[in-house]
C-alpha cells in the first residue's frame, strides 16, 4: 500500500484526482491549492462550480494555512474531534482557491479519522479538496466498487481501504460568523459539540443567504428508484398496496422479512443507529439495482441518535425517482 500512497500523492502534485476512503464515505480528491485540479473535480462529478469543496487536512496544525481566523471554540472542537467526521466553516485564507470555496470568504476544513486517508495527506503534505465520490445527486460511495461504479471507464486511481466505517457524510459546523450552527447533521451530534462546548449549536434552517451547501439541498443522496418513507403499520399497508397492483417492491427495514413474497425483496437493517448509518448508501445502492417500482424504508425513531439517518432518508426521497439530478 505504501507504493500505491506514494503514487497517489505523485498525482495530486501533478494536478491529477485521486479517490480514497474516510471514516464517512469515499471522497474525489484534488490538491486544493491548485484551482486547476480542483476545476477537474466538478467536471468528473457534473457538479455546479458554485458549491464549496471541504479541504481535507493531515493534521490540525494545517489549520492556520486555511483559515485565517480560528476562534478558541474551532481550536477545541478540533482538539476534541479531529480526526473525526467533523467539517469545520471558518474563515478562509486568502489564498485558498475561489474553486474550493465556490467564491466565499469561508472554507470547510477536516480531518479525516481513516489510516489511508491520513497515510496520503500526510505523504501529499497539503490539503486535499475531496467532496464524496459519486456523480452529482446520487449516492454517497461507501466502498471503493462504488466509486468505479459511478465514474466507470473514467474512474481515477481509487485507494481501497474496503467499507467506511461511518457511513453517511461528516458534521458540518459554520463557525464563521458567531454563534456555532449546524449546516449538515452527521456522526457527531449536537449533543456532542455542545459538551466540548458548552453551548448547543443553532440548527441552521436551509434558506438562501445561508453559505450555500450542497448537502442541503432538498434532493440529494438519491437512488433512482422512487424511494418512500413508511411507519412499521404504513409498510404492511404500502406492501399490500404493491402486491395488489402487481409491482414488485424492495423493502429496507430493521425488522426481519415479514411478508415472503416473489414481489418483496427484504433487506434487514441493523436496529441500532450506528450500524444503520454504516450500512445505508450500500443498502440503498443494491435496492436501487434491482429495478424494484418502489423501495420502501422503515421510519427509524425520531430520537437525536437518529438525526442524521432521518435528514438522509429525507433527501433520499425528495430526490428519488429522477433520471438525473441537476
Ligand atoms: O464526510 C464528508 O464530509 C465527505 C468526505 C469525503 O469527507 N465529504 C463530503 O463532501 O460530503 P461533499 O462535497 O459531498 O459535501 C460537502 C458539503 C457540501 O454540502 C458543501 O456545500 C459544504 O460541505 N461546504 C463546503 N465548504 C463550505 C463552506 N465554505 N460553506 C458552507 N458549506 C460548505
Ligand atoms: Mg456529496
Amino acid at each position: 500500500m505504501a507504493a500505491e500512497i506514494a503514487r497517489a500523492a505523485a498525482l495530486l502534485r501533478a494536478g491529477e484526482l485521486v479517490a480514497f476512503p474516510t471514516e464517512t464515505v469515499y471522497g474525489l480528491g484534488a490538491n486544493a491549492a491548485d484551482a486547476t485540479a480542483v476545476a477537474k473535480i466538478f467536471a468528473a462529478k457534473g457538479r455546479p462550480a458554485d458549491h464549496p469543496l471541504i479541504v481535507h487536512l493531515p493534521s490540525a496544525a494545517h489549520l492556520p494555512r486555511w483559515a485565517r481566523e480560528a476562534p478558541a471554540e474551532a481550536e477545541r472542537l478540533a482538539a476534541a474531534f479531529w480526526p473525526g467526521p467533523l467539517t469545520l466553516i471558518l474563515k478562509r485564507q486568502a489564498n485558498v482557491p475561489d474553486a474550493v470555496t465556490g467564491g466565499q470568504d469561508t472554507v470547510g476544513l477536516r480531518v479525516p479519522d481513516h489510516p489511508l486517508a491520513l497515510a496520503l495527506l500526510a505523504v501529499f503534505d497539503g490539503g486535499v479538496a475531496a467532496p464524496s465520490a459519486n456523480r452529482f445527486g446520487r449516492i454517497s460511495p461507501t466502498t471503493a466498487a462504488h466509486v468505479r461504479e459511478e465514474f466507470g471507464d473514467r474512474a481515477p486511481l481509487v485507494l481501497d481501504g474496503g467499507p467506511c466505517p461511518v457511513g453517511i457524510e461528516s458534521t458540518i459546523l459554520d463557525l464563521s460568523s458567531g454563534a456555532p450552527r449546524l449546516l449538515r447533521p452527521g456522526a457527531i451530534s449536537a449533543a456532542d459539540i455542545a459538551r466540548v462546548l458548552g453551548r448547543t449549536p443553532a440548527i441552521a434552517a436551509p434558506h438562501a443567504d445561508a453559505p450555500r451547501a450542497s448537502g442541503m439541498l432538498a434532493a440529494h443522496y438519491a437512488p433512482r428508484t422512487p424511494l418512500q418513507q413508511v411507519s412499521s403499520d404504513g409498510l404492511l399497508f404500502a406492501l399490500r398496496d404493491a402486491l395488489v397492483a402487481g409491482e414488485r417492491v424492495a423493502v429496507l427495514a430493521p425488522t426481519a422479512q415479514a411478508i415472503s413474497h416473489d414481489l418483496v425483496i427484504w433487506k434487514q437493517a441493523p436496529a441500532e443507529p450506528a450500524g444503520f448509518a454504516r450500512a445505508l448508501y450500500a443498502s440503498l445502492r443494491e435496492l436501487d439495482a434491482l429495478g424494484c417500482a418502489r423501495i420502501l424504508v422503515q421510519q427509524p425513531p425520531s430520537s437525536e441518535a437518529w438525526l442524521a439517518i432521518n435528514d438522509r432518508l429525507r433527501r433520499a426521497a425528495a430526490g428519488s425517482g429522477a433520471d438525473d439530478e441537476t
